[in-house]
C-alpha cells in the first residue's frame, strides 16, 4: 500500500533528521504550516482563529504557563527541537531573550538562519537533543514543543534538558503522548491506529503525560514539582485547520507542482487520523512545567 511504502518509519535519529530534511527542502509543510511546526492554541472563548494566529499564540500561552515570562531580557534559552526557528524568534523578538535553537536536520538549520533578521539574538545549530554539547546549569530556560515524541530514550531526554537547566530557570516543554495504557489498555483497533500514526511521520513511541511526568521528577537532576495538564481541548481544532489550510491557500500547494499535491493528499489520512486518536484522548497534547 502507498502509506506502507513510503512510511517514514523510525529506524533511529537518523530517520528524523532525514525526514525533516525532506519536509523543509520540498517546502510544502512550510508552505502550509507556516514558519511553526506545531499545533496552534484555540481559547475557550474565541475558537474562530487563523491556524497561524493560533500557532503563535500557542507559544505565548506556554510562555505564560510556564512562567517563562517571569525571565528577564538577556535571559538563555535553549529550544530543543527547533525546527525552522518560530518558537526561537518570538522567545528572542518579543521577549528580548538570548535563543539557541537546536535540530537534527541540517536543512532546518539552514532555513531557520534564512528566516532569521540579522541582529537578532536567536542563533540555530545541529545538535542531537540525547547529547547537549552544553555544560551543566548554562540556560535560564528550557524551551521544547513536538520534539520529544521523536525521540526514543524519554530518560536521557529529560536529564538533558534538567542538566542544561541552571537552579531556579524554567522548564517548558509540549508534547504528543498517548492514553495512560496503565489505567485503559489499548483496544485491538486502538493499536493498529497507534502503530500507523508512529510510523507516518518518525515517531519511536507515544508515552503518557503520567509517564513523562514521572521521568521528569525523578531524573537525577530534578530539583523539584514537575506539573503537567493536557491540552487537547485547546489545541485540537489544529487539526482540520491543517486540511482547511490548502483550501484557504491553494497556490502555496499548486505553485509548487504535482508532486507536492500528491505528497500533500497523501497527509490527509494521517491527519483525520490524528484528529480521531486526539478528539477520543486516545493520543494527549500534554504539557510540563518545572523549576531548575
Ligand atoms: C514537530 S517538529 C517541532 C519543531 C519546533 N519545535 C516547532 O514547534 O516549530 C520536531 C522537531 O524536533 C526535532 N528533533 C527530533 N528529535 C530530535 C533530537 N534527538 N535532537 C534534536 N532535535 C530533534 C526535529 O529535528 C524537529 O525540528
Amino acid at each position: 500500500m502507498f502509506w506502507g511504502l513510503n512510511s517514514r518509519k523510525y529506524k533511529s535519529k537518523v530517520s528524523v533528521a532525514s525526514a525533516y530534511d525532506s519536509w523543509t527542502e520540498d517546502k510544502l509543510l512550510e508552505r502550509l504550516w507556516g514558519e511553526h511546526i506545531h499545533l496552534g492554541y484555540y481559547p475557550k472563548n474565541s475558537r474562530n482563529v487563523d491556524f497561524r494566529q493560533a500557532k503563535v499564540q500557542f507559544v505565548h500561552e506556554l510562555v505564560k504557563w510556564s512562567g517563562l515570562n517571569n525571565l528577564p531580557k538577556g535571559s538563555r534559552i535553549l529550544d530543543i527541537g527547533c525546527g525552522i526557528g518560530g518558537s526561537s524568534r518570538i522567545l528572542s523578538d518579543c521577549y528580548g531573550f538570548n535563543v539557541i535553537g537546536i535540530t537534527l536536520s541540517s536543512a532546518q538549520v539552514k532555513r531557520a538562519r534564512e528566516l532569521t533578521a540579522k541582529g537578532s539574538s536567536c542563533s540555530f545549530e545541529v545538535m542531537d537533543a540525547l547529547n547537549l554539547d552544553f555544560k551543566d546549569g548554562e540556560f535560564d530556560g528550557i524551551w521544547s514543543v513536538e520534539a520529544g515524541a521523536h525521540i526514543l530514550n524519554k530518560d536521557k531526554f529529560a536529564d538533558e534538558m534538567l542538566r542544561t537547566l541552571r537552579p531556579g530557570g524554567y522548564l517548558a516543554v509540549a508534547d504528543w503522548n498517548s492514553r495512560d495504557f496503565n489505567l485503559k489498555p489499548p483496544l485491538f483497533y486502538e493499536k493498529i491506529v497507534l502503530k500507523f500514526l508512529l510510523e507516518q511521520w518518525a515517531h519511536p513511541e507515544f508515552i503518557s503525560i503520567n509517564g513523562f511526568n514521572n521521568i521528569l521528577s525523578k531524573s537525577m537532576h530534578s530539583s523539584g514539582e514537575v506539573i503537567s495538564e493536557n491540552w487537547n481541548f485547546y489545541t485540537n481544532p489544529s487539526w482540520f485547520d491543517s486540511i482547511y489550510e490548502g483550501v484557504r491557500r491553494p497556490n502555496a500547494i499548486l505553485n509548487l507542482g504535482p508532486k507536492a499535491i500528491i505528497k500533500s493528499i497523501r497527509e490527509i489520512p494521517t491527519i483525520l487520523l490524528m484528529h480521531w486518536a486526539f478528539s477520543n484522548g486516545l493520543m494527549q497534547f500534554g504539557v510540563y512545567k518545572c523549576r531548575g
